[in-house]
């Protein structure tokens, strides 16, 4: 095949995707297929065009290239890519829209609220322990834990440090203390369910990234019913909003409280393809390397 791998671009993910990107562009050269690298800028219709590939891997993450923009202009081009199409896309690219689409099918999701990041210095949103987070951010970008101390990062006080600073709205959800699980879904089937353990006791942006700073336990040593109820949730959620390819669902499992604890907080449609990330490191564990991977992503899609 010849696949234009098209990676980083300008949301605040570029340098998580130039890794998914470079490791899916290594892969499939590896496997002998023909590969043309394109940065993402405005220029990507002309560049796609003048590729001329036989597909388009998606390794784009956070916005633009998983809210469905760069999907949309595909199918206008009439250009194979893989992942998901433009509606999922605009979907579940945004935390509250997902929660809207998936909530009525009986999903478990926290509750929580749009509010304006301003109003955040006059008054808390809801009772503490509650997490602010941008509604389409990825990788943990802006994401804050208000407790009853403060808030993460900055113990000093909110009106100090945090995405307020940076986002005119933001989602205020309640914190689910406990833990931190996720699962794949390839084609048709949810993979395993990990466990993310960070050293700093909050999965942000360094310990996602930074080797050794988050351990993974895959599969996750939990109660089978809340490993089945993981995957059944993420199939489920996969199906309805109709992704393709691959996603990964995010979850916090508060196990104090069985199966009731058990909340689906997103689903990445892009999820991260770098060497410490989660999908690949699932499949490699059900025998499927990164470049088979990879390899399964682009045929489903051709
Ligand atoms: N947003 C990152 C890339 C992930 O979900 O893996
Ligand atoms: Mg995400």
């Amino acid at each position: 095949w010849h696949v234009a791998v098209l990676m980083g671009g300008w949301s605040a993910e570029r340098p998580v995707s130039l890794m998914s990107g470079e490791g899916v562009a290594k892969a499939l050269e590896g496997r002998g297929h023909k590969v043309t690298r394109i940065d993402m800028d405005r220029d990507i219709p002309m560049k796609i065009a003048e590729a001329r590939p036989d597909i388009v891997f998606n390794a784009l993450h956070g916005v633009p290239g998983e809210d469905g923009t760069v999907q949309g202009l595909m199918d206008l081009m009439g250009v194979k890519y893989t992942h998901s199409g433009l509606a999922t896309s605009v979907i579940a690219i945004d935390k509250q829209l997902t929660k809207q689409a998936l909530v009525p099918h009986g999903i478990p999701m926290p509750g929580g609220q749009v509010v304006e990041s301003a109003a955040l210095f006059e008054r808390d949103p809801l009772p503490r322990p509650y997490v602010v987070k941008p509604v389409n951010e990825g990788s943990s970008v802006g994401v804050a834990i208000v407790t009853e101390q403060g808030n993460y990062g900055s113990p000093i006080g909110r009106d100090v440090e945090g995405p307020w600073q940076h986002f005119t709205e933001l989602l205020a959800e309640p914190y689910i203390r406990g833990r931190e699980l996720t699962t794949a879904v390839l084609g048709d089937e949810a993979l395993l369910v990990t466990e993310l353990r960070p050293k700093s006791g909050f999965y942000d942006f360094d310990s996602k990234y930074t080797d050794g700073l988050t351990e993974h336990i895959c599969p996750a040593d939990i109660p089978d019913d809340i490993a089945e109820q993981c995957k059944a949730i993420a199939l489920r959620a996969h199906q309805l909003l109709g992704c393709k390819g691959t996603s990964r669902s995010d979850f916090r499992w508060d196990d104090t409280q069985g199966v009731e604890g058990l909340f689906l907080l997103e689903v990445n449609t892009q999820p991260g393809m770098t060497p410490l990330s989660l999908v690949p490191e699932q499949a490699a564990k059900l025998g499927i390397d990164y470049a088979e991977l990879v390899e399964r992503i682009v045929e489903e899609a051709l």
